[in-house]
């Protein structure tokens, strides 16, 4: 028995032998070098010292490889499931391809969402980006926009969002549509910005509002995803009948260290291992790739992973058959030596293989031919010379330029959060002139804000709280250590705070231009806000509660959405302030019992009835500021008669007798185009629904206004006609007619006046 195993062990072990003299290792020494079917070359590898370190780890779980990763799925209903992201394959040219699910969104015969709501949140980690040339965004559906972006909800650090809409037609067996992805039914994009960190999702059926169009609802779901370009052919199967449980391939670019010359100055953190190896930089980005010379091939990040190809045996050398043979090098090429009586390079190409002549030309050739490598040789040190000299100087210039700014921007992004300051109570004195009174800026309930000017000029708001219970204080550092890592664009920013006082002093980044509520509503307030500058107010507002409903690490709810604490910057953009009376929700709860606090008028009937406070209360709250907005009413006032004296109802009784023309602010009504202003009411009156179940999320609030935002730019922008889907439009457009909503209008002279027809036919429901 023993002797059996032993003969056994023998038999594997040569066959390992030979196995290993054959197959070039990909992977450490001792390492797994395979996950199921994929190889894992180094630096990936699947534990961790097989591995150049922690980011290359590949888990691998029942054969199936999977990629380092942080990923949530969010679903319409709160619940964040971690998903996976599994890896098809790793290439060592710097890019692997990875599976990714489909964002779904579908709402039911009474255009509320259903529960069917997924999106993704994907963070890959520093190595690694969404290739922007190589995918694309495609979205499926009736009226559905879909949307790739730096998490969509941080808008903060960087790119602009990819979006695509796609629209709905009613001749949908028609033949021509199927196999082109060009807008109606289905659209793609290329997406704009490499990706570290992504977020996907969809809105389907964004121009949902009371609708003829009721026949797209039989597909009312829409989808979105990334594939890899080439990975995915539209078909009118799709439109009509999805599989949601399909994934796509994707491909993301890799790449270690910064960049070569930096790598090769520290031979210990220089990955080009092998010594048959050259370094590259990477094509875009950070980071550079090692490649194996040629004539060799293997693991370039590996010591001796480079190994020779012995091209006579592969047959891949271009030796003259018959008159030469092939003589391989293991320094990596190969040469051709002629058979004897013959003479010449011995390749097909050159100089071939030709009978032996006179010896005498031989030398002479010889001589030239070695005054010429003499001459060659002096040259090429020459350059190499020049070209190290070079590179100083251009590291030089890299360091005076701020590339040296730009590497320390990369890291911070790729690294931890902003600090943020902690003051001392002398500064703060200073700054607000010992708490002044002529400093201060607003009093409320919570506390005073102060205007401050810091030692380096900058200006600062500066509120202190009133704190009557001390164990509140406990909770007020949680949220303000939860504060500090807010990012956004549309939030003011704490910039830091001061704790040694006995209410912590919160300081913020100033805010000029007031509040919303001042413009809406105090007549000596000069600033006018046009109807496009109120839809832009309630997109960033929009955008920001949805980022502190789900970007976070726990959902924040606001509990105090009111137009009063909406701010305007220079430029006009929004910023949400005021978190005194916010509550963290624990990522594995849905609602908090709380006292009821928050603004009559604004305050979620629901919520008021029940104490329980869910992000959904949020949703009501900024129900009422869009109503704000459209009516220019105040969200109650004595002065209108008595059922209608909070805003929400008499916004409803209004919608609901047909009459919303009756109480938009008559400042806009002529600039405003009334399907828009329908629309916005729309999404108004579902965040008012009593229950909170009933309302949409902030998300799908945010993607539905700049759905319509998207539309309106379409009609602004018809002079630049270049879009893939004009371009079919123009092609179904025989001569002079063209048929909406299966009416065929005449004379249409130009392609924008087919766009607008589309647009506002689609905005109308009409
Ligand atoms: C590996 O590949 C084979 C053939 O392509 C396939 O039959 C098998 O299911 C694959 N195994 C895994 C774990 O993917
Ligand atoms: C959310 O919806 C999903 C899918 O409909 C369901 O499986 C899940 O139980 C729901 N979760 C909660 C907390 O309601
Ligand atoms: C999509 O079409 C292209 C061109 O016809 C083809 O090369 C490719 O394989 C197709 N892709 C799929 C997933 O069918
Ligand atoms: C949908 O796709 C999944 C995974 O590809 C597959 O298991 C399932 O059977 C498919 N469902 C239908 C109805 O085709
Ligand atoms: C791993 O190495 C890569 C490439 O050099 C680098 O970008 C990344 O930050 C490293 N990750 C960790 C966790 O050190
Ligand atoms: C070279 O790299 C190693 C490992 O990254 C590091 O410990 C060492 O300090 C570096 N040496 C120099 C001179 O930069
Ligand atoms: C001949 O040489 C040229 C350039 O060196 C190369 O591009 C070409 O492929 C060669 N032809 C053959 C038949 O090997
Ligand atoms: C909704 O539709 C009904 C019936 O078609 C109509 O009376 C009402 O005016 C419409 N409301 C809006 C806001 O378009
Ligand atoms: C199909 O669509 C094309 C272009 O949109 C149009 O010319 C043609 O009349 C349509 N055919 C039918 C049967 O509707």
């Amino acid at each position: 028995m023993s002797v059996n195993s032993n003969q056994l062990l023998l038999v594997v072990l040569l066959i390992a032998a030979v196995a290993a003299a054959k197959t070039i290792p990909m992977s450490k020494p001792n390492c797994p070098s395979k996950c199921g079917n994929v190889t894992i070359p180094f630096p990936f590898g699947l534990t961790n010292p097989c591995s150049l370190n922690t980011s290359f780890l590949i888990t691998c779980d029942k054969s199936l490889p999977f990629l380092k990763t942080t990923t949530e799925m969010r679903l319409f209903n709160t619940t964040d499931e971690k998903v996976q992201v599994q890896v098809l394959d790793i290439s060592l040219d710097g890019q692997l391809h990875v599976s990714l699910p489909v964002a779904t969104s579908c709402v039911d015969n009474k255009n509320v969402e259903s529960d069917n709501d997924y999106s993704f949140f994907i963070r890959l980690y520093t190595p690694f980006h969404l290739s922007s040339k190589q995918n694309k965004l495609t979205v499926l559906g009736a009226y559905t926009a879909g949307i790739v972006a730096d998490d969509y909800l941080r808008s903060q650090t960087t790119y602009a969002p990819t979006y695509c809409v796609s629209f709905y037609s009613s001749d949908l067996y028609n033949k021509t549509h199927d196999e082109s992805c060009s807008g109606t039914f289905c659209c793609e994009t290329p997406i704009q910005h490499r990706l570290s960190e992504f977020y996907y999702a969809c809105a389907a059926n964004i121009f949902d509002y009371n609708s003829t169009r009721r026949e797209f609802l039989s597909y009312p779901c829409g989808y979105t995803f990334l594939a890899k370009e080439g990975a995915y052919n539209f078909s009118m199967r799709d439109f009509i009948n999805f599989n949601r449980s399909n994934t796509f391939p994707v491909v993301v670019d890799w790449a270690v260290g910064n960049t070569c010359l930096d790598a090769q100055k520290n031979a210990s953190s220089y990955a080009c291992k092998s010594k048959h190896s050259e370094c590259h930089n990477a094509e875009v980005g950070p980071g550079y790739h090692c490649k194996c010379s040629t004539g060799f091939r293997g693991n370039p990040y590996l010591s001796d992973g480079c190994q020779d190809v012995d091209e006579c045996v592969e047959e891949s050398h271009d030796c003259l058959k018959g008159r030469s043979t092939c003589i391989n090098s293991p320094e990596g090429s190969y040469s051709c030596s002629c058979l004897k009586g013959y003479e010449g390079g011995g390749k097909n190409n050159g100089s071939g293989c030709v009978i032996r002549s006179n010896r005498k030309i031989i030398i002479a050739l010889s001589v030239t031919g070695s005054i010429l490598a003499l001459v060659g040789g002096t040259l090429y040190v020459y350059c190499a010379l020049k070209k190290s000299k070079l590179n100083r100087l251009k590291e030089h210039f890299f360091q005076l330029n701020g590339g040296l700014l730009l590497q320390q921007q990369l890291n911070r992004y790729s690294g931890s959060n902003e600090l943020t300051k902690i003051f001392n109570v002398k500064e703060l004195k200073e700054a607000t002139n010992n708490f002044n009174e002529e400093m201060v800026l607003g009093e409320g309930g919570e506390g005073t804000v102060y205007k401050g000017i810091l030692p380096d000029n900058r200006i600062v708001a500066i509120k202190k709280s009133r704190i009557s219970n001390p164990n509140q204080i406990e909770h007020f550092i949680n949220e303000v250590i939860l504060l500090c890592q807010i990012n956004h664009r549309n939030v003011v920013k704490l910039l830091g705070c001061c704790l040694e006082t006995e209410v912590p002093l919160l300081v913020y980044e100033f805010v000029p231009n007031g509040t919303v509520y001042e413009h809406l509503h105090d007549q000596s307030k000069s600033l006018r806000l046009t109807w496009k500058r109120r839809l832009q107010i309630a997109i960033e507002t929009a955008g920001a509660l949805a980022y502190l409903h789900s970007a976070t690490h726990a959902p924040i709810v606001h509990r105090d959405v009111k137009t009063s604490n909406i701010l305007l910057d220079h430029n006009l953009t929004a910023k949400v302030s005021d978190f005194g009376a916010s509550k963290i929700i624990p990522l594995d709860r849905t609602q908090l019992t709380t006292l009821v606090l928050g603004t009559l008028g604004y305050l979620d009937p629901e919520y008021f009835h029940s104490s329980q406070l869910t992000k959904k209360s949020d949703v009501y709250s900024f129900g009422v500021v869009l109503a704000e907005l459209l009516t220019g009413e105040k969200a109650l006032s004595f002065e209108r008669p008595e059922p209608h004296r909070n805003l929400a109802i008499h916004f409803h009784s209004s919608m609901n007798e047909g009459q919303l023309l009756d109480i938009v602010d008559g400042r806009i009504i002529n600039e405003a185009n009334v399907e828009q202003l329908m629309d916005v009411a729309n999404i108004a009156s579902h965040c008012l629904r009593l229950k909170g179940e009933e309302r949409p999320t902030m998300r799908e609030v945010a993607m539905k206004l700049e759905g319509i935002n998207i539309v309106e730019k379409r009609q602004w922008e018809k002079v630049n006609l270049s879009s893939e889907e004009t371009e079919t439009l123009l092609k179904a457009t025989p001569s002079s007619s063209f048929s909406v909503d299966g009416v065929n209008r005449r004379s249409m002279h130009s392609s924008s006046d087919i766009l607008n027809r589309l647009s506002s036919s689609l905005t109308s429901g009409r």
